[in-house]
């Protein structure tokens, strides 16, 4: 243990030794502050902000939007080109980054995604790029079918935007300004809420102490602290960063540009058709297996994961009777409710939806012997609508309090949290993951045989504003998200892996991607229809 952190430390030096701007005053600062607590078993924040260190952006010095990364002068080629490649193998992609002078990039950071497609079959994959770390990047794809294939390569940001983004979601907790409703008898009263408020004013707060969470409203002129209704939310205004900073995320230096491949652009790949596909004879889908990228692809629509046996769950047949005697709980945003707006389809005769339709929902089916609720998480929620307080607890409080009244009954629990997190610091939203481990603990030993998955954040659209809503920030949480949950016996719905391949860039996934996220699911809780 002791001699791998040695190498491990020995090559971090050396990276920032070659970094010209990091002082070595700065690195030992910035080590004393990041050193991995051994001695405790519990994961802390710390932990968690420490593993992402790879992937949390370098300091690198730039004086303007001519030293940023440019897709227009950078050059993808393929590694090792062959004559033919053969289904099951890999094909790497080598990505050579230049500035938009045209010279070398040396340090890594860029974002960068990659797919291969055929859309002839409807068939795509995401690949999985590594960073060198010297401005040169691999990306690897694997061949899951035989046919003609395509490949992008996406610049998604510049390491100088990429920068840019962490120092403005880490500057502040103040990119959204919520406002609270306070209601008692007739009267109405509204103020300001937050995560970090002025303290020269009288405040409400509201914490949680168990799970370290807190937010705070000011005062209302009249109203008592617990007559807090609803809480709405809006963009602020200003923004944080320099005009150069705007500009890196301007339309024309980021994601529109594909990096082309200067070998034919459309790559045609003469497949033997001879091997044997690689999704035959997989193991079935088993909470607590690793989640390997390129999690899986589509073929013909369809989704297949590249670790287990996906299972065609498509039909209400199926789908209602591999739920049948389970309680199903659906934690999280607008996507996990979009799971259970497409479960509704497939409920016929005993249905009964409940509860305000923003906050929670609830389908019975009697006849299948089935109960599944969505409630939505607690706050932070990013949106116009007041959301009802009394029905937005924290998921570990809701975890907390499931019950189960047969033996026979099945709990099932799927989370997904972290598109309303983007515009916070990432310590925020560790903390709420932290919080969330621990309930699924408890919630494993209080009950056994429950099942746990959790949902990744998928990719949203390029018209969001980029410093609040990236999908840099999204990229960064999933890491999150698997360090925290990756040793728990929960199985993983990669829902980003998933949009990338199929290059959807929708906060709302379609239909047909809902079906194909469910039926991964399902495969993990009953194998066969
Ligand atoms: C960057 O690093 C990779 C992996 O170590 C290496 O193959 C490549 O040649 C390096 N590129 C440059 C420009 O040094
Ligand atoms: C808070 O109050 C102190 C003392 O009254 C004052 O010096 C300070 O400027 C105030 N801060 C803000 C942000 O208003
Ligand atoms: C429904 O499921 C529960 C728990 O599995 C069981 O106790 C109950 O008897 C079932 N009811 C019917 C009608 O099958």
């Amino acid at each position: 243990m002791a001699h791998k952190l040695n190498i491990f430390f020995c090559i971090f030096f050396f990276f920032f030794l070659h970094q010209e701007n990091i002082s070595t005053s700065h690195f030992l600062h910035w080590f004393s502050s990041h050193r991995p607590h051994f001695t405790h078993k519990e994961l802390t924040t710390e932990d968690v902000m420490f593993s992402l260190q790879w992937d949390r952006p370098m300091v690198s010095h730039w004086n303007s939007v001519q030293d940023s990364s440019s897709a227009k002068q950078s050059t993808v080629s393929l590694d090792r080109p062959q004559s033919r490649y053969c289904v099951g193998e890999n094909l790497d992609v080598r990505v050579e980054m230049r500035d938009h002078k045209g010279q070398v990039k040396r340090h890594g950071g860029d974002f960068i995604l990659g797919r291969i497609y055929s859309p002839k079959l409807q068939a795509s994959a995401s690949g999985l790029v590594t960073d060198h770390y010297n401005g040169s990047y691999r990306v690897r794809f694997t061949l899951f079918w035989p046919g003609d294939v395509q490949i992008s390569v996406l610049l998604m940001h510049s390491s100088e935007a990429v920068q840019t983004l962490w120092r403005s979601r880490q500057l502040n907790y103040k990119k959204i300004k919520h406002t609270g409703t306070f209601v008692s008898r007739n009267k109405v009263e509204t103020s300001e809420c937050g995560f970090q408020l002025n303290t020269n004013q009288s405040l409400c707060e509201y914490k949680d102490e168990r799970d370290g969470e807190y937010y705070a409203c000011y005062k209302p002129a009249s109203l008592p602290c617990d007559s807090i209704d609803t809480m709405s939310s809006a963009n602020t205004p200003g923004s944080a960063l320099t005009n150069d900073e705007k500009l890196l995320l301007t339309c024309d230096n980021f994601f529109k540009k594909f990096i082309a491949v200067p070998l034919p652009l459309s790559l045609s790949l003469s497949l033997s058709l001879s091997v044997v596909t690689p999704y035959k004879g997989l193991q079935k889908c088993i909470p607590g297996m690793k989640s390997p990228i390129p999690s899986g692809y589509f073929f013909g629509s369809r989704w297949f994961s590249s670790s287990c046996k996906t299972v065609n769950f498509f039909d209400a047949e199926s789908i209602n009777s591999c739920l049948k005697g389970k309680r199903i709980y659906f934690n999280g945003d607008s996507t996990m409710r979009q799971w259970i707006q497409y479960l509704n389809h497939f409920q016929k005769d005993f249905k009964s939806l409940d509860g305000t339709g923003f906050s929670s929902m609830i389908i019975a089916n009697h006849h299948s012997n089935f109960t599944i609720q969505w409630k939505n998480h607690g706050h932070p929620w990013i949106t116009v609508r007041p959301i009802k307080i009394a029905e937005s607890r924290y998921i570990s409080r809701d975890l907390d309090s499931i019950k189960v009244e047969g033996k026979e009954e099945q709990v099932v629990v799927v989370i997904s949290v972290g598109q309303h997190f983007r515009a916070f610091p990432l310590e925020l939203f560790v903390r709420r993951l932290l919080s969330l481990r621990r309930a699924i603990q408890r919630l494993q030993t209080r009950i056994l045989g429950t099942q746990v998955f959790i949902k990744l954040e998928n990719t949203r659209e390029f018209s969001s504003e980029q410093e609040r809503f990236s999908d840099w920030h999204g990229h960064l949480q999933n890491l999150a998200q698997k360090k925290v949950f990756g040793d728990l016996n929960v199985g993983f719905i990669d829902a980003w892996d998933m949009t990338v391949a199929a290059n959807t860039f929708r906060v709302h996934p379609s239909e047909a991607i809902v079906a194909n996220e469910m039926a991964v699911f399902l495969s993990y809780l009953c194998h066969a229809p």
